[in-house]
């Protein structure tokens, strides 16, 4: 395959910064340009080394910056854009869901009418494409004997953050339908692994076990989530930029459904063996069951067969490695972390989880 010109947005991201990192691996000849905000969750130190390398290059910028990425596609001639930026979290889209309205649905609509115009400026070459990475929450959620979702699932997001999500998906959709873009869009389960912000699930359980605070499980912890480590989720965009049909969407997932409780508990275990010095010990001894998140989904499970079937695709990394792996690495990545433990982090923190808010013990 001849070499791509990658513009990759929220590469300072958790997932973005890990598909960087398997992209020079596996593709080190092609161009990366990286376009993110840097907002609180971008972060320049999860970024590969970009600068040193001849052929890639990190951009400061809004993707909302109709001149700014008019300018980048068409200067560093870009046939590729793999579309990460949004705002992730679905507890900040319930304190203040207009952000989210404004970077996941009119940001990606300015960034896809640009993209758009610049291919069909280009005389609409087929080898472009439009990588969405979607998320399996713009299905909504399962009861416990349903069947798990697949790429016809009809959507029915429930948090502000899903119905921001669809509505981005719905626009790339349409630009496929109407205009032809090549369009491909991801609907991938809860992922983890190194570099992920601390707000999210697993970090937050790792950061808060190692500083000795309590570990918040919200209502009565039975929700479940289909696990899936980064690493997987990156080869897998690999294999739909390789071998998606334009205009399809994958359903990507670890086979992997674990209940919240059952997966702190097991994080704490983990945290015992491999933290030598605690403050406090055993680590389940700091779980406390505080008050549920508003709408919150009771259970996701996502087939993965089409994106076997098509792509030649499967999650390889076991849930129990990945999950020891990711604790060693909070545990020695420190100077990662303690930064992003800022007073804005502490003042969001105590939004949701309240003054005490199982923030100490
Ligand atoms: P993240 O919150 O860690 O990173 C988002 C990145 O986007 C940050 O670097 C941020 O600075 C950047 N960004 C935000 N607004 C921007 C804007 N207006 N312009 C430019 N950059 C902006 O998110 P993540 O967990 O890495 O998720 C990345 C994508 O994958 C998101 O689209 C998310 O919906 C999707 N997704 C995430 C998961 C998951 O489990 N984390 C699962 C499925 C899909
Ligand atoms: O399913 C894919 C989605 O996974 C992505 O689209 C989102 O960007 C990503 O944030 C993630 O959403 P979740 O809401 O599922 O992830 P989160 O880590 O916030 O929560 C995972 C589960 O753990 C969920 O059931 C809520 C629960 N939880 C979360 C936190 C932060 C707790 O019980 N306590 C907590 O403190």
């Amino acid at each position: 395959m001849t070499s791509r010109r990658l513009l990759v947005t929220g590469g300072a991201g958790f997932i973005g910064c890990n598909f960087l990192r398997h992209w020079i691996k596996t593709h080190p000849d092609d161009r990366l340009v990286v376009l993110d905000a840097l907002t609180y969750a971008g972060n320049l130190a999860s970024l590969p080394d970009l600068q040193t390398r001849s052929n890639g290059r990190f951009v400061q910028g809004n993707i909302g910056d109709r001149a700014l990425v008019d300018s980048l596609l068409k200067t560093e001639a870009i046939d590729t854009l793999v579309h990460f930026a949004a705002e992730s979290h679905v507890d900040r889209s319930i304190l203040g869901p207009a952000a989210f309205i404004q970077t996941n649905i009119v940001g990606t609509f300015t960034l896809l009418e640009a993209f758009r115009e610049h291919w069909q400026q280009q005389g609409r070459p087929d080898h472009y494409r439009w990588l969405q990475i979607s998320t399996d929450e713009v299905y909504g959620s399962l009861g416990p004997a349903d069947p798990p979702f697949s790429e016809t699932t009809a959507y029915a997001p429930n948090s502000p953050y899903a119905a921001s999500k669809a509505g981005s998906d719905h626009l790339v959709r349409a630009c496929h339908q109407t205009y032809g873009l090549p369009t491909l869009i991801t609907h991938c389960s809860n992922n983890y692994g190194p570099y992920q912000y601390p707000e999210k699930l697993i970090p937050l359980m790792c950061i808060n076990g190692l500083l000795g605070r309590s570990l918040p499980v919200y209502g009565d912890g039975q929700n479940i989530r289909d696990w899936i480590h980064v690493a997987d989720h990156c080869r897998a965009l690999e294999a739909a930029l390789e071998k998606g049909i334009p205009g399809e969407s994958y359903n990507l997932g670890g086979n992997n459904q674990i209940k919240n409780i059952d997966l702190v508990r097991q994080l704490c275990t983990y945290l015992d063996d491999r933290a030598p010095d605690l403050p406090r010990r055993p680590a389940h001894s700091l779980i406390r069951y505080v008050s549920d998140r508003p709408g919150h989904d009771r259970r996701y499970a996502i087939s993965t067969a089409k994106a076997a079937r098509e792509l030649g695709w499967q999650p390889a990394i076991k849930f129990e490695h990945g999950l020891r792996h990711t604790v060693s690495w909070y545990l020695n990545h420190k100077h990662w972390w303690q930064p992003l433990l800022s007073a804005a982090y502490r003042a969001y923190y105590r939004q949701v989880y309240g003054e005490d808010g199982a923030a100490e013990t």
